[in-house]
């Protein structure tokens, strides 16, 4: 995609990385990219807020140089050092290598730890501003959102919030860069809302905090690092960040997660008798096999939904291996406060039911009902299971 001018001498200058399996090594994008979205201010003075992954750096120079002359850049504004953000940053130096680099003291550290970098690089203090001429940056100290040392530049003249990781998402941009040119807004804000609760959600209350801090600030464009600029709506994106992002101790949207693995199916009819219980009442569910799906597209539901349903047998003495896995997830991830209840198949003695109940007890769910049965699921096992599942959804609908 060839640079766009989003507002007076304001370029977007990213790149779509289509090639990266695992967002961080551990997310799943394969099927949708990533962008990394860089921005150009052409003034009397110039800066880049933000850059590319190092693996990208060939065409992210391609996409500067059709624009403006490298060699005469004089700021590179480090919203973030994650490595997606500044990968590309020693050959921007190559030529550039008087530009002057700029970021929050903590990203003073990590240049020189990441990247040895010691020379031309001064330190800004949350709430600075640096004129370009007539453009002027005004720099936000926003820690975890998403490492310690993020910052957010705002653009005052222009009213343009250069985010970063914050209001970003996955998907590459297909094309349209604009929330109003994108032909499936739907898409990208499903996608931001896995990337919210696979790489931000954990630091909840610092984007709650970091929101705040723009209050009463106009802000007509937000461009984050990933993902859609929002120009027409840019207060839709912020709102469903706060949104998610109030779900970390607020009750979430009346819904149920139902997580299952079943080894011989046992499980897997229990589990039915639950969600006839569930659907008797009318409560939505999202049902997950965790053997089959990355937990990267479970967090989104488990982390939006009031109620959560286990279903998993005993192995080994334990939980089921691929459940202890996406709750160890849940719980890296913070995804507290929820209704929970649990379910499973045992051949001879338990161990899953108490492993799910220290699971709970960490995660702070509350947990309304669990039993494990022996071998396969008897009638009344599963009328237990039905009764279970109403006594869930009534639970998420009060
Ligand atoms: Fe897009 Fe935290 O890096």
């Amino acid at each position: 995609m060839k640079p766009q001018e989003i507002r007076p001498g304001v370029w977007w200058v990213g790149v779509n990385d289509r090639v990266t399996e695992l967002f961080e090594g551990l997310w799943p994008i394969s099927q949708v990219g990533v962008s990394y979205n860089s921005y150009l201010i052409k003034d009397e003075k110039s800066a880049l807020v933000d850059l590319s992954k190092e693996m990208l750096s060939d065409d992210y120079l391609a996409q500067i140089n059709e624009v403006f002359d490298i060699a005469s850049l004089d700021y590179i504004i480090i919203n973030h050092m994650e490595p997606d953000h500044s990968g590309a940053l020693k050959r921007l130096l190559e030529l550039a290598p008087q530009a002057v680099i700029l970021g929050m003291p903590k990203a003073v550290k990590m240049l020189n730890d990441f990247y040895g970098l010691t020379e031309n690089v001064e330190h800004l203090s949350n709430g600075q501003e640096l004129s370009l001429g007539r453009n002027t940056l005004r720099f936000v100290y926003t820690p975890f959102v998403h490492w310690p040392e993020t910052m957010m530049t705002y653009l005052v003249e222009q009213k343009v919030l250069f985010s970063c990781d914050g209001f970003g998402g996955y998907g590459a941009l297909d094309g349209a860069i604009f929330d109003d040119t994108c032909a499936d807004l739907e898409y990208y804000e499903a996608e931001s809302l896995r990337y919210f609760t696979n790489i931000v959600a954990s630091f909840s209350k610092s984007v709650l905090r970091a929101i705040s801090n723009f209050e009463g600030v106009s802000i007509e464009m937000v461009a984050p690092s990933h993902g859609l600029i929002w120009r027409k709506h840019p207060e839709r994106i912020i709102e469903l960040y706060q949104k998610w992002s109030g779900h970390y101790q607020s009750p979430a949207e009346v819904g149920i997660t139902a997580l299952f693995g079943t080894m011989y199916r046992n499980t897997e009819h229990a589990l039915s008798a639950a969600l006839d219980g569930i659907a008797s009442e009318s409560v939505p569910v999202k049902v997950h096999d965790v053997r089959k799906a990355h937990i990267s597209h479970i967090l989104p539901d488990l982390w939006t939904q009031r109620g959560v349903l286990v279903a998993a047998p005993t192995y080994e003495g334990g939980m089921f291996p691929s459940m202890a896995d996406a709750l160890t997830m849940a719980d890296r991830k913070r995804v507290k406060n929820k209704k929970a209840a649990y379910l499973g198949s045992f051949a001879w003695s338990g161990g899953a039911e108490k492993e799910f109940e220290r699971f709970a007890e960490k995660m702070e769910w509350d947990v309304l009902n669990s039993f494990g049965f022996i071998g396969g699921p008897k009638g009344a096992d599963l009328d237990r299971a039905r009764e279970l599942g109403v006594q869930l959804a009534r639970a998420v609908k009060e």
